[in-house]
């Protein structure tokens, strides 16, 4: 095998209104994000994934696009991108955009020649639908964002789906021109270097032909959101979405095909493991990463959390990468929902697991999310449905570098609050503190770089009772990579609510005489005996299959502790 920059690689997730801003409006920008460069490649991830950047309205943050080959004049100019990209690859780090191709902006020069007319060229671009004959919408759909997903157009009498906004109009995938127009957007920016693309709702593409109702959800509470009536089954993750995927991968593949660099592919789709394993093919391959977001919403709990992961590995398909995620744009952060003490053992998690994970910045900080005034709210799930907790301001506030005016992020108002503890938790103030979060993130990539068992290694689960499950990435088994060397190399991460400290360690993982794959633990270490010998969870003495790193002198082995009280 060989490893890929994407299947080694750590991709860092940036929010460009909120990462940094040079031109005192109080908006993060391209040139802030080229300014920070440094901080990145220090940090030690690979590649960035930067939310859209496009012409926008901004109803929804940049998720309507209206112009997809250009850059909003807010966040700067096609030069600044081509800079930022630049100094991006010059620095060894990628660049992946966020392509939105479900829908556009209701300004979008394409919806505006749609809604023109029944006869315009572009009508069968977007989903145009007569009355049901009471008069009322075509179907009983629901937005995403609450209300019926179709808008009434009284210049044409015909209703327009769309399954977030009413400024953001469902693009008809099924028209031929469509996809030509979209694929060709695709080729604009691969061929302006970029590195790859985060599909923004790669599973609503294509909605039932026939458009029938979804049936009601049997589980709904007002809580959950108007959008949880109903099971969203005719108007998501249709059959035929697999064709656009495979489409999309083959356009990605060819730029490596003719030596032009690997390019990757991440598709956001919120579906059970079963459903989200065929987003990687199957007689052809779809995308590289269909986002794997279970962590994120997994009871935090030692045996859940390795039941959770096993599952995932042992339903990836053959040859398919797997990927971990802890938060985004649009969820709770990982410090509010697990608390700070946890955030840190979520990160030697995520950190530590195989394949390709994707951070969420300012989580390195163990930032929360920002309670927002309601004269500030500005995102438009939580102006629809307020007080559900649905809104997603809280968790894209800006990033905070230093003690200065502030936080350093901008000279103005910002567009959203800072955290209140911001002249603490900042970047400049934690990377001088010993234990901060942000050194402990910095030492489990550097530890992650260094170890290439633990990217590209194996995966097996040591049975065994007790409150500690070990998650494990054994032997990095015949990728002919530069670290070679580390084959022995194994991590073990304690998780739980543990009432110690938690530690991971860099030791060997070994199949044992009850036929299992453990890592091997230090000496006195949970799973050893005083002796320092193996035991099993009902106290067996297990002797490994080959020589543990007690007597191996060449193996490499190399210990992290959290310290704190938990
Ligand atoms: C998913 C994005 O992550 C979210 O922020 C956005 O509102 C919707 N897609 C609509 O594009
Ligand atoms: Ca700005």
């Amino acid at each position: 095998m060989t490893a890929l920059w994407w299947q080694m690689g750590v991709i860092y997730q940036i929010y460009p209104r909120s990462f940094q801003d040079t031109n005192g409006d109080g908006i993060g920008d391209l040139k802030g994000i080229e300014r920070r460069l440094d901080y990145l490649a220090g940090l030690g991830v690979d590649a960035i994934w930067i939310s859209p950047i496009y012409p926008s309205p901004m109803a929804d943050f940049g998720y309507d696009v209206a112009s997809y080959c250009d850059v909003d004049s807010r966040f700067g100019a096609l030069a600044d991108f081509d800079d930022l990209l630049a100094q991006a690859h010059e620095r060894g780090l990628k660049v992946l955009l966020d392509f939105v191709p479900n829908h556009t902006s209701e300004r979008h020069p394409w919806f505006v020649e749609s809604r023109s007319s029944r006869d315009n060229l572009k009508r069968d671009w977007y989903i145009w639908r007569d009355p049901a004959p009471d008069g009322g919408p075509p179907n009983n759909w629901i937005s995403d964002f609450g209300g019926s997903a179709w808008e009434w157009d009284k210049a044409t009498s015909q209703y327009y789906y769309h399954a977030f906004l009413k400024e953001q109009a469902d693009l008809n995938w099924r028209n031929p021109a469509v996809r030509a127009a979209m694929y060709d957007v695709m080729r604009f920016w691969f061929d302006r270097g970029v590195d790859g693309f985060r599909i923004d709702v790669l599973w609503h593409m294509v909605k039932a032909a026939d458009f029938p109702d979804n049936p009601p959800n049997p589980d709904y509470r007002p809580a959950m959101g108007d959008m949880h009536r109903v099971l969203q089954l005719h108007s998501t993750d249709q059959p035929e979405v697999h064709r656009l995927a495979a489409d999309m991968r083959a356009i990605a593949d060819s730029y490596g095909t003719e030596g032009r660099g690997e390019r990757v592919l991440i598709g956001e789709i919120y579906l059970p493991v079963d459903r989200l394993m065929h987003y990687y093919g199957q007689e052809r391959a779809e995308v590289h990463l269909p986002f794997n977001f279970q962590l994120v919403d997994a009871p935090w709990e030692a045996r859940a959390l390795a039941t959770l992961i096993a599952d995932y590995e042992a339903a990836l398909p053959p040859g398919g990468w797997p990927n971990w995620v802890l938060g985004n744009h649009d969820r709770p952060r990982v410090a509010t929902k697990r608390g700070q003490a946890q955030a840190r053992v979520a990160a030697m998690l995520l950190l530590t697991l195989r394949g390709t994970p994707t951070l969420y910045y300012g989580d390195e900080l163990g930032l929360t999310d920002v309670a927002i005034p309601p004269a500030e709210v500005q995102d438009p799930r939580e102006l629809r449905e307020p007080g559900l907790a649905l809104g997603r301001d809280p968790v894209r506030t800006p990033m905070p570098w230093d003690a200065s005016a502030n936080a350093g992020f901008t000279t103005a108002k910002p567009w959203l609050p800072l955290n209140a503890d911001w002249p603490t938790r900042n970047v400049a103030r934690m990377t001088t503190e010993p234990h901060s979060i942000l050194r402990l993130y910095r030492r489990l990539l550097a530890t992650r770089r260094a170890h290439p068992a633990l990217s590209i290694g194996g995966f097996a689960l040591p049975g065994g009772g007790g409150q500690r499950a070990r998650i494990c990435a054994p032997a990095w088994r015949g990728a002919s990579h530069r670290g070679a060397q580390s084959r022995r190399t194994a991590a073990s991460v304690g998780v739980a609510g543990l009432g110690g400290p938690v530690s991971a360690a860099l030791g060997h993982c070994r199949r044992c005489s009850d036929g299992r794959r453990r890592c091997l633990a230090p000496p006195g270490g949970r799973g050893r005996d005083s002796n320092g010998r193996l035991t099993s969870s009902t106290g067996r003495t297990l002797t490994c299959a080959s020589p543990c790193w007690r007597r191996s002198p060449g193996a490499r082995r190399r210990a992290i502790t959290v310290p704190g009280s938990w």
